[in-house]
C-alpha cells in the first residue's frame, strides 16, 4: 500500500512570546523565522534590518531552548551565552519561551563586550 500522506510532517514548536502587552503563544516551524511566525499569527514584533544585524527585533530566552540562528548577519556566541536572539532571522528547534522588545537590553550586553551595538 502506498501513502502519500507518510512524508514527514515539518517539525513545529511552540513559542512563547512575553512582551509589554502580554504572553502570546504561536507556532513556529523549525525552518521558519519566528519573527514571521509571530506575524503571521498576529503578533507584532519591532525589526528595521530583517537580517539578523541591527538588534531591534532581540528577544531573551526566559528559559533554556534551542534555535537556529545562522541566516543572522552577525551573531556572537557571547550573545548565544547570555540567551539573546534576533527573532528575526532565527529558527525554533525547540519549544521556547522569550522575553520580546530586548533591544536595549542586547545593546547593552553587546557594548559590554566590545562587540558591535547598530543603533546604541
Ligand atoms: S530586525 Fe534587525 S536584527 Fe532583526
Amino acid at each position: 500500500m502506498t501513502n502519500e500522506s507518510v512524508n514527514s510532517p515539518a517539525r513545529t514548536f511552540r513559542v512563547t512570546l512575553e512582551g509589554p502587552d502580554g504572553v502570546h503563544e504561536i507556532s513556529a516551524g523549525a525552518d521558519e523565522h519566528i519573527w514571521d511566525a509571530a506575524l503571521a499569527q498576529g503578533v507584532e514584533l519591532p525589526a528595521i534590518c530583517h537580517q539578523g544585524f541591527c538588534l531591534t527585533c532581540a528577544g531573551q530566552l526566559l528559559a533554556p531552548g534551542e534555535f537556529d540562528s545562522s541566516d543572522c548577519e552577525q551573531y556572537f556566541p557571547e550573545d548565544r551565552e547570555a540567551g539573546y536572539i534576533l527573532l528575526c532571522t532565527s529558527k525554533a528547534q525547540s519549544d521556547l519561551r522569550i522575553r520580546t522588545f530586548a533591544a536595549d537590553n542586547m545593546r547593552r550586553h553587546r557594548v559590554a563586550h566590545r562587540l558591535p551595538a547598530p543603533y546604541s
